[in-house]
């Protein structure tokens, strides 16, 4: 893999983009997470944004949606320990790196998952028209660089392992990216009664048409990006962000032999998983 040194570097065997400073992922495990905390958790290209959105209409202005807690230098632990309200911090951290205070403390958690063939070609995209990330070739040295988890991120396989295995040890929400397209209203419901946030239908209805694809690209499109905190480390931009919101889109890009061995692998690594077991490929 051409990692293409000044974009990204490898910490703890993943492979991040310079926006999160190795002095940052090394001091983690000293951040003091606080019981109430928060965590929208992904692997990139799952609907971050979109979930995270969700959460300000839910929340209001009562809670402070924080920029990733691996984004920037070592100085961002210092910034999320300034934050007097609630915290709802995002992040696309594998479990296995997520500072244990929040285990300890006992946080909750909702993790967002979205079928990895979308999720492969929405990444592709996003390594094209990100200047923050490498150049990539092609299509399929891309998609070689995806099964052996030789992106940013790392491995989506190991990504949703690590932190289904852990599922007991954190409240952890697991939403799928295809349940919440098909029906958003039930997901809003699912979402506030995890939170304990007491709502009406009026208003969940009102919170689906604010976050609906459409809405979020328009407003991303006219909005200042820089005004609010980054949702995703890869990069501050959102325009980058809403391309297409759909699920299915891999058929135009996979071949037959390349969704064999995509098979394949999935098979192999994905076995002992319950959480894959429900992934949704189709519209
Ligand atoms: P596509 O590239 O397939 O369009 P993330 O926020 O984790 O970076 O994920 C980005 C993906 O979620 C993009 O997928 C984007 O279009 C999609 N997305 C963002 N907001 C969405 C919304 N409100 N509804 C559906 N999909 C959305």
């Amino acid at each position: 893999m051409s990692l293409q040194t000044e974009l990204l570097h490898i910490f703890s065997g993943i492979p991040f983009t310079t926006r999160s400073s190795a002095e940052l992922l090394r001091s983690l495990d000293g951040f003091q997470a606080r019981e109430d905390d928060l965590l929208l958790v992904s692997y990139p290209k799952s609907g971050t944004h979109w979930l995270a959105e969700i959460m300000k209409h839910l929340y209001s202005s009562k809670v402070a949606l924080t920029s990733p807690i691996e984004f920037g230098d070592v100085s961002q632990l210092e910034e999320l320990n300034s934050v007097t309200s609630k915290r709802i911090i995002p992040t696309h951290l594998s479990y296995h790196m997520l500072p244990r205070d929040f285990t300890a403390k006992k946080c909750k958690a909702i993790y967002i998952i979205r079928n990895p063939k979308d999720t492969a070609v929405s990444l592709y995209h996003y390594y094209r028209d990100n200047p923050e990330l490498p150049t990539i070739e092609s299509w399929s040295t891309y998609l070689e660089m995806f099964l052996h988890g030789e992106v940013v991120c790392g491995s989506w396989f190991d990504h949703i392992w690590s932190w289904e295995q852990h599922r007991n040890e954190m409240g952890t929400l697991f939403l799928y990216y295809e349940a919440m397209k098909k029906d958003p209203f039930q997901a809003v419901r699912r979402i506030s009664s995890f939170l304990g946030i007491n709502i009406n239908d009026n208003e969940i209805h009102e919170i689906c048409k604010k976050t609906s694809f459409s809405e979020m690209k328009i407003c991303a499109e006219t909005e200042n990006s820089d005004a609010s905190p980054p949702v995703c480390a890869l990069t501050p931009n959102k325009r980058l962000v809403f391309r297409k919101g759909t699920v299915g889109d891999w058929k135009d890009y996979f071949t037959n032999k390349q969704n064999r061995l995509f098979e394949e692998t999935y098979r192999a690594k994905m076995a002992a998983s319950s959480l894959a077991k429900h992934l949704c490929y189709e519209n």
